[in-house]
């Protein structure tokens, strides 16, 4: 054979086998393939703080549907809302004493009805909140159960009949008295509650109770909504013979943590898979668990697609980087440790790497604002730092969560009183702390980095005394910063953090090859300012650079060769050979050649 030839026959076989790595590592990277699910932007909303319509201080949803075009501005696809159901809302709506019915304050099944299809009419589906570890007390099946020992409901709950003496200790996070029993004399016994006294733990051991739950989900996907955020799920399945857990069985097994204790019992993987079976794989939807107490091991049995249970899960490693042990939600004075940050995340990642699909987010309804827990909210670095997490969120694998507001950089509102806080969980550990004897100006002030109330203040649309929520008062008070901080002084300013999300989602969407399916890679682990990573799709490739410190901070780009700045919050990087000098809280996506 001529030399021409074998070398023909050398290039054929090398570019076959180029092309067959290509289309190979492209499908092992969409992890069992695409979905619109991984390819969307979330974007969450807290009904009750959004967009008041009818003027009694709390949002609705009539007012919720009369700001869908802004949504859609946004560019982002899910729109992930808070518990709507009717509920005397302890827990402001995760206390449900009818899953067939609207909250009141919130409007009507029609309302609902209007505001679904208005939706879908502008190509935003509607995720839902599905709360079924626990109800309200004043759900009908709550009250059927308490009524007598011999009730059809009453295996509906956990009940431990006193005369077998005091129940095994269950924390009850709500409680002041940090008890998950509560005496009911009416029949002598003790019910269950992982969270407030009204919040009663349903049976899932009870076959009908499961039942009437997946009936339930059925009518609402029946209804067109495209998928649930399920609330604590792996709280679900539990030890009911409530055996004594010792501190040190605590200590060894679980990590000293209570909730991954709770959580994961057994029966857990059965009931996701009869729900699997009988709801969710009849629809085109989209299931999300809050994998309270899950951990890197335990949370693939969630979400690998050949289980046939849920589609993805989000962990609570990262938020809870930062806080004190053993304290309530007390930050450590020196503030959290990027290096530690960037290993949680990068550890979340691999987890997924290779099946399933992971979520990435730093604010909900249950964390403090972003860019008062992770950037930095002195009006100076307000904008960089926001925009900064933005694009970290919206340039790592998995499905981002987006808060609503954090998209015009809201920040804390810090309040000074416990009278300003509503918050079931402050309101309780205030309690605790006091009839403990405890240091309650510590307390108020670790709150006014970690409450959830700071993450729960009215939608800042305009600079007006209740900035564009309510005309009437609004249930929690409206941050002084709406001055600035709003959506039409946002709209004006080519530079302002919304328009700069719009930028970043546009961005994902336009390279989601790389952006939502490529491959993460952590680089300079040890850098304490910097936080850089490389997405790959095998054929592109982008560094992103994420600079934390309030000084700047430099990176060594160790002879990568950087291309087009895809996009950048403060200006073209500064290069000078290997070395970029980073701004403070510069965010930058840069195509690498
Ligand atoms: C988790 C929810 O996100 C939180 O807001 C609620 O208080 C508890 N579950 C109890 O439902």
């Amino acid at each position: 054979m001529k030399c021409f030839q074998v070398y023909l026959i050398v290039a054929c076989v090398a570019v076959i086998a180029s092309c067959q790595s290509t289309v190979k590592q492209t499908k092992d990277m969409t992890n069992g393939g695409r979905k619109w699910w991984k390819e969307a932007v979330v974007y969450q909303i807290y009904p009750r703080s959004f967009k008041d319509s009818n003027g009694d201080g709390v949002g609705d949803l009539s007012g919720l549907t009369s700001k869908l075009d802004y949504v859609k501005s946004l560019g982002v696809d899910i729109i992930w809302l808070n518990p709507i159901y009717a509920s005397p809302n302890a827990d402001n709506g995760y206390d449900i004493s009818n899953y067939d019915e609207i909250m009141k304050e919130f409007g009507s099944m029609a309302d609902f009805d209007t505001m679904l299809s208005e939706m879908h009419k502008r190509g935003l589906k509607l995720v839902m909140d599905l709360v079924v570890n626990h109800c309200s007390d004043e759900h009908e099946w709550f009250r059927q159960s308490r009524s007598s020992r011999t009730n059809p409901y009453r295996d509906y709950f956990h009940w431990w009949p006193a005369e077998k003496g005091k129940p095994a200790f269950r924390p009850g996070s709500f409680e002041v008295d940090g008890s998950g029993w509560r005496y009911d004399s009416l029949t002598n016994s003790y019910y269950l509650h992982y969270f407030s006294y009204k919040q009663p733990d349903l049976n899932w051991e009870n076959p009908k109770l499961r039942q009437e739950i997946f009936a339930m989900m059925n009518r609402w996907f029946k209804k067109g909504v495209d998928g649930f955020r399920m609330d604590v799920i792996p709280f679900i399945a539990k030890d009911t013979t409530f055996p004594v857990v010792t501190e040190k069985e605590l200590k060894e097994k679980y990590n000293g943590d209570w909730s991954q204790y709770m959580a994961s019992g057994p029966g857990l993987h059965s009931y996701l898979q009869e729900m699997n079976r009988e709801v969710t794989s009849k629809y085109d939807v989209m299931t999300l668990a809050e994998g309270a107490g899950t951990t890197k091991a335990t949370a693939m049995n969630l979400v690998d697609p050949a289980r046939k249970e849920l589609d993805m899960s989000y962990h609570f490693e990262g938020v809870s980087l930062g806080y004190l042990p053993g304290e309530f939600k007390q930050m450590d004075p020196n503030g959290y440790k990027l290096t530690e940050f960037k290993k949680i995340y990068s550890e979340w990642d691999s987890v997924f790497a290779e099946k399933g699909w992971g979520t990435i987010y730093l604010g909900n309804h249950d964390q403090p604002r972003m860019l008062t827990r992770w950037g930095n909210d002195a009006p100076e670095f307000r904008v960089a730092s926001s925009k900064l997490l933005s694009t970290f969120l919206l340039s790592m694998r998995g499905t981002p969560f987006y808060y609503f507001g954090d998209e015009l950089g809201m920040s804390n509102i810090k309040f000074d009183k416990i009278e300003d806080y509503k918050d079931i969980e402050t309101l309780g550990m205030y309690g605790q702390i006091k009839n403990n004897g405890g240091d309650l100006q510590r307390f108020l002030n670790g709150q006014k980095i970690s409450a959830r109330d700071n993450g729960r203040t009215p939608f800042q649309w305009d600079a007006s005394v209740y900035a564009g929520f309510t005309t009437g008062d609004p249930w929690l008070k409206v941050n002084d910063n709406k001055a600035t901080v709003n959506v039409e002084a946002a709209e004006k300013d080519p530079q302002s953090t919304l328009n700069y999300f719009r930028k970043l989602v546009q961005l994902r969407k336009d390279r989601k090859d790389v952006l939502v399916y490529g491959k993460y890679t952590l680089l300079d682990k040890d850098n304490p300012d910097v936080y850089a990573y490389l997405r790959d799709s095998g054929t592109e490739k982008v560094l992103v650079l994420l600079c934390f410190n309030k000084n700047g901070a430099t990176f060594d780009l160790k002879g990568m060769k950087t291309g087009a700045e895809w996009i950048n919050n403060l200006g073209p990087l500064k290069i000078s050979g290997d070395q970029v000098q980073l701004q403070p809280y510069q965010a930058c996506i840069v195509q690498l050649k």
